[in-house]
């Protein structure tokens, strides 16, 4: 595709020539003027971009202009469930901004999934605390080209370690009301014993977090389908850990996780937490949290912050991150529209 000089070209990401500058565009443009952002490592993105993943296809491409790299895009394509939607990222580094760049990567995107017999686009925009979002690119990028605001979650950091003291105080106000319930952790995959029950809880995340108008159809897991995601991200270098709620009768009341990547030990990121709607008002969540940090810190001491994404209407989660000590550092809008 070209315009005005530039060209969008689609990247190949097993050519590693192309795929670091599709990286590095991606990166500088993703990362600017942002608070410690959150961008994946050059072989984390390798190994997401080269390996087939039977749930979810990307596509990544660039913008040209006379044969440089100014800008990078990325599409992905749900394959189990959400047939219509496409999601996309469009980065321009901060010295190519405001030429044209991300809306000719813009019109790539809209071409690509109608290609794709596709018609819903979501993207997420990240606007730093204290900003205001109408004064911020992603925002009056999004608006131009259509999008609606749909959702907006929180990013919020807890910087560790957690004083010990602090987290002896959550557990023993989390047991008061969570004494039947028996918490057990693991390294890495899930033991054989709870996969198929742990496999319904991670499809139950796209169904229980709150997505405000943001249209998505709820995911459907099997123990297949959590077994291939455990192997990506083994593949990417991250270790996971997890912490789970086992109800007396054996029943997995609920869970949370912990992904570390081993390229960049000082930073862990939150993956999902949940408790099954029967078992939510004994202050699972926050006993998981804090046993499930005390296990991250014991493995890794080394890692100094997590990351946290939440809904700013999930009240429940958010008093637990808070009483945690997570602090908030921006804002992640999640836009979408129909084609
Ligand atoms: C949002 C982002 C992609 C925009 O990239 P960009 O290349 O600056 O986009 P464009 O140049 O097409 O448009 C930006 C502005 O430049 C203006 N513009 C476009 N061509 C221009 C030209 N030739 N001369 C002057 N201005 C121009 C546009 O009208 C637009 O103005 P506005 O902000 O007042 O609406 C970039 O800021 C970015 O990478 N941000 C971080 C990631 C992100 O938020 N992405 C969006 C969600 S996917």
């Amino acid at each position: 595709m070209e315009s005005q000089g530039l060209k969008v070209v689609a990247v190949d990401p097993h050519d590693a020539t192309a795929f670091r500058a599709w990286h590095d565009a991606a990166t500088a443009g993703a990362g600017a003027d942002r608070p410690d952002p959150p961008v994946w490592s050059y072989a984390e993105a390798a190994v997401s971009y080269q390996r087939p993943n039977s749930s979810y296809r990307r596509e990544v491409f660039v913008a040209l202009d006379d044969g440089v790299v100014v800008g990078a895009g990325e599409l992905g394509l749900p394959l189990r469930e959400n047939p219509q939607l496409a999601m996309f990222e469009i980065d321009v580094p901060p010295e190519r901004r405001n030429r044209g760049v991300g809306s000719v990567l813009f019109t790539y995107v809209t071409e690509r999934v109608r290609a794709e017999g596709r018609s819903s686009l979501l993207t997420e925009v990240s606007v730093p605390d204290g900003i205001d979002p109408a004064d911020w690119p992603g925002v009056r990028f999004a608006t131009r080209h259509g999008l609606t605001l749909r959702n907006t979650e929180l990013r919020r950091q807890l910087r560790l370690p957690v004083d010990s003291l602090h987290l002896d105080t959550l557990a023993s106000k989390a047991a008061q009301h969570a004494s039947d319930y028996r918490l057990t952790s693991w390294a890495g995959p899930c033991p054989d014993e709870y996969a198929e029950q742990y496999a319904q809880l991670k499809a139950r995340l796209s169904t229980d977090a709150p997505l405000g108008e943001v249209e998505y159809e709820a995911e459907v897991w099997d123990v297949a389908r959590l077994r291939e995601s455990e192997e990506q991200t083994i593949a990417q270098g991250r270790t996971l850990y997890t912490t789970i709620a086992l109800a007396p009768d054996g029943v997995v009341a609920g869970h949370t996780q912990l992904a570390v990547p081993n390229d960049d030990s000082a930073r862990a990121f939150q993956w999902d937490t949940l408790v099954l709607p029967e078992h939510r008002g004994h202050r699972l969540g926050l006993a998981l949290k804090v046993a499930n940090t005390r296990e991250l810190s014991a493995a890794h001491p080394e890692v100094e912050r997590i990351d946290t994404w939440n809904a700013v209407q999930n009240g429940p989660m958010v008093a637990v991150n808070v009483e945690l000590g997570y602090r908030i550092l921006e804002a992640s809008q999640e836009w979408q529209r129909d084609l």
